[in-house]
């Protein structure tokens, strides 16, 4: 078998360097989970849908809009930002009270925005929110 070109050799080469390129692109911050570069918190108010969609007693992530909604008592509403305090991953799940972020572990109270599991170190700010009509509204 003949040995390929120098000029086959030199296009290979050049689509496994785009090959890692794109690879290295997905894992960058900025991209897929992190949510760096866009603010934590809302800047205008978001209609988030039915508040009935929040359990009592429980919490619900809103990741498209970077918010975490608890009710700690029926008609009772806290909101925080779910983007993690330390490095800017929006939180994954809500599991027995605790926000949790994929990035690194950090564990956030869903009623207080308090850490609970670091690396973070700093709670998850707090936002205004408010039913009206059945429906959320924060920011
Ligand atoms: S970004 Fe959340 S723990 Fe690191």
């Amino acid at each position: 078998m003949p040995e390929p070109s120098a000029a086959r050799r030199t296009v290979l080469k050049g689509a496994a360097l785009a090959g890692a390129g794109t690879a290295l692109a997905a894992c960058s911050p900025g991209a897929g989970n992190s949510g760096a570069g866009s603010p934590a918190t809302p800047t205008a108010p978001v209609d988030l849908g039915a508040a009935a969609e929040v359990p009592v007693g429980g919490a619900k992530l809103y990741r498209e809009n970077k918010l975490l909604i608890s009710c700690p008592a029926a008609g009772r509403y806290k909101a925080f930002s779910a983007q993690c305090t330390h490095a800017g991953c929006v939180l994954d799940k809500i599991e027995d009270g605790e926000g949790n972020c994929p990035c690194h572990g950090s564990r956030f109270d869903v009623n207080t925005g308090a850490v609970l599991k670091g690396p973070a170190t700093d709670p998850l700010p707090e936002v205004p929110v408010k039913a009206q009509g059945g429906r959320l509204v924060a920011g």
